[in-house]
């Protein structure tokens, strides 16, 4: 049995609720805020933040992986660079889930050094603040997990499978193992 950590009802409050206080924070700036959707997991989360974003702003994504199954590598990789020029501008960084903070840590410095942006912001949906192991400053969070369960659904994958569904669960093993079978 699935054991649902957030419904579709409680997303939907919650990407509301970040939608606002962003909306918030930019809606006197003197310029557009730049959207950078962490690819692929954060998709899911940066479609509906941003239909509660009422400010005009831009969007960019960018791709980097870390994770192989249920544990993060810790060496991450950059996949796929943004296509705008941030320089100056103001960036919010929309992330699916904080782990051990090492691919936040990496994606923060990296934009800073070959952009130099106005500042960088960093929302994201999941805090798994147990399982940190390097310090990262989230500014925005949607929701904290006190334990360090490996999460899929809404964005969340094992192995690319899941990110179609429409809630945030703990998997069991067997649908792990489903998953190990089918990628054979
Ligand atoms: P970190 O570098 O360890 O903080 O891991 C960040 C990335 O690993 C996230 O952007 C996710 O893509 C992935 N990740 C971390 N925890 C989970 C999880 O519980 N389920 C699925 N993916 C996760
Ligand atoms: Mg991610």
């Amino acid at each position: 049995m699935r054991e649902i950590v957030l419904s579709q009802k409680e997303i939907q409050e919650i990407t509301k609720g970040l939608g606002e206080k962003l909306t918030e924070r930019f809606k006197s700036a003197s310029s557009a805020p730049v959207f950078v959707g962490v690819m692929k997991g954060a998709l899911n989360f940066m479609m509906d933040l941003i239909k509660n974003v009422d400010v005009p702003m831009m969007t960019d994504y960018i791709q980097i992986s870390s994770y192989e199954g249920t544990e993060s590598t810790g060496i991450i990789h950059l996949k796929r660079d943004l296509t705008l020029d941030i320089k100056g501008k103001s960036v919010v960084i929309v992330e699916d889930i904080v782990d051990t903070g090492y691919s936040l840590h990496y994606l923060k410095e990296y934009l800073i050094e070959k952009y130099q942006p106005k500042e960088v912001i960093i929302c994201c949906f999941i805090d798994k603040k147990c399982a940190r192991k390097i310090d990262v400053d989230v500014d925005y969070v949607g929701y904290t997990i006190d334990k360090p369960a490996f999460l899929m659904g809404y964005g969340l994958d094992y192995n690319e499978f899941a990110r179609n569904i429409d809630y945030v669960y703990i998997p069991p093993k067997e649908e792990i193992e489903l998953y190990d079978k089918l990628s054979k």
